[in-house]
């Protein structure tokens, strides 16, 4: 699958050091993840990684010069040997070494410079990431643990490998994680002091379900793609967030903390314990504003007279927002409060009332009526309206620059507040 634009990577210099694991040829997916993400992916290779993958590989996919040795005279376009040596590792965002095998993990806890990743790893200003990839039982021996406790506690990132069947047939923990795993990995670390550093989130995503029997429900079309990338882009601002969510077919955002509700009631409750203290709650959520008065134990079962139909009777579920307006006139949490409008007519109107009567900061309103625009799909288009009368209309566009303006508008919202 193509990878979209990420605009946290967008032109970051990105070093990968790729050592010598079965895995090294993982590491070429995500050079080009992160290539197609927007950063400048430059490439170090150890001699044992180059038992397992070419140099060319890695050219291939991130359009730059692969670097392999500190000998190497300037033939390849890259930086000449001398300057290589530092100039990598200083002139870094991030440095990121994945597969990390047993042997690299030792070299860089004793602080070893043998050859340029190793130099690399010592000249690197910005954050060092390693994801160990080896043999379940290399992996859990003392001396790769007391060299992994060892590189923790210089603030080196250890991305935990994933458990599962190694090339040797064995099973255990020491596989290296998928690539939008390592993606998410060095995401966190960039976010490290973004616009929302030390904040808190808590964001809503998906339809509610409200039970009928034990087999059915009442739902709607919400996909939960409007929140979850609000999650991922308040997680690239640096902050902290939990995402309550009914949704279970969307992969969540590496770093958010995730809650499972189904019914408002439950999302409710969850709202409500998760608010002391936060900075911002963003109601992305479809709630329902019914649900049947009361769900079946047993299956409901149609009669032998084709013309007899059900009648529902249905109650009102609670307004999530207008309890969070009344909690947060009593304690002053959350710092700020953003509503989404989901209209099919009468747009700027509904969501101005939405916005007045559940005393919102920001609303977002969407027009529900055009096919590429609101549920399901991929783009969105919005207006944002604020409480004081301001209003900023996007383009059609995709939910994630949506997730990123509604951000940027909620940090200056929650720095203006916290003053
Ligand atoms: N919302 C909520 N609790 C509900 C229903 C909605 O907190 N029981 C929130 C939604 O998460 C959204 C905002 O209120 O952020 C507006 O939701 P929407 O369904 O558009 O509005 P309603 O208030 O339900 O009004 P109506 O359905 O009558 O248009």
């Amino acid at each position: 699958m193509a990878q979209e634009h990420i605009t946290l990577l967008d032109n970051r210099r990105v070093i990968l050091g790729v050592t010598g694991s079965i895995a090294a040829y993982k590491a070429a997916d995500l050079a080009s993840k992160l290539t197609q993400a927007g950063a400048l992916v430059d490439v170090i290779m150890t001699e044992a990684a180059r038992q397992f993958v070419t140099p060319l590989t890695f050219q291939s996919v991130t359009g730059r010069p692969v670097y392999t040795t500190m000998w190497q005279a300037d033939s390849s376009g890259g930086l000449p040997t001398h300057i290589a040596h530092v100039g990598l590792g200083e002139g870094a965002d991030l440095l990121i070494i994945a597969p990390a095998t047993a042997h690299t993990l030792a070299r860089l806890a004793h602080g070893l410079a043998d050859d340029l990743l190793s130099v690399t790893a010592l000249a690197a200003r910005g954050p060092v990431l390693v994801a160990p990839a080896m043999d379940g039982g290399m992996y859990a021996h003392p001396a790769t643990q007391a060299n992994l406790d060892i590189l923790r506690s210089r603030g080196v990132i250890v991305i935990e490998p994933d458990e599962g069947r190694f090339a040797s047939g064995l099973v255990g923990r020491g596989r290296l994680p998928e690539t939008p795993a390592l993606l998410g990995a060095i995401r966190l670390a960039l976010a490290r002091g973004g616009i929302l550093a030390g904040r808190r989130c808590v964001i809503t995503a998906g339809g509610t379900r409200e039970p009928l029997d034990p087999v059915r429900h009442l739902t709607n079309r919400s996909s939960g793609k409007q929140g979850y990338a609000l999650a991922q882009a308040a997680l690239d601002a640096g902050a902290a967030v939990t995402l309550i969510s009914t949704v279970r077919d969307l992969p969540v955002p590496v770093g958010a903390d995730v809650v499972r509700v189904d019914t408002a009631a439950e999302m409710l409750a969850a709202v409500e314990a998760h608010l002391p203290g936060a900075d911002a709650l963003i109601m992305a959520a479809a709630v329902a504003d019914f649900r049947p008065a009361s769900a079946a134990e047993q299956k409901i079962k149609k009669s032998d007279d084709p013309a007899e139909g059900l009648h529902l009777e249905l109650a009102r579920t609670p307004d999530i927002l207008l309890a969070v307006r009344a909690q947060r006139d009593q304690t002053g949490w959350p710092r700020v409060v953003v509503g989404f409008a989901a209209e099919s007519e009468d747009l700027l109107a509904n969501a101005q009332g939405k916005l007045a009567r559940k005393g919102l900061d920001l609303i977002v309103a969407n027009d529900i009526s055009a096919p590429d625009a609101g549920f399901e799909v991929d783009t969105n288009r919005v207006v944002l309206l604020d409480a004081h009368g301001g209003q900023q209309a996007l383009d059609l566009t995709s939910k994630a620059r949506v997730a990123e303006i509604v951000i940027e508008r909620v940090a200056s919202l929650v720095i203006e507040r916290s003053g």
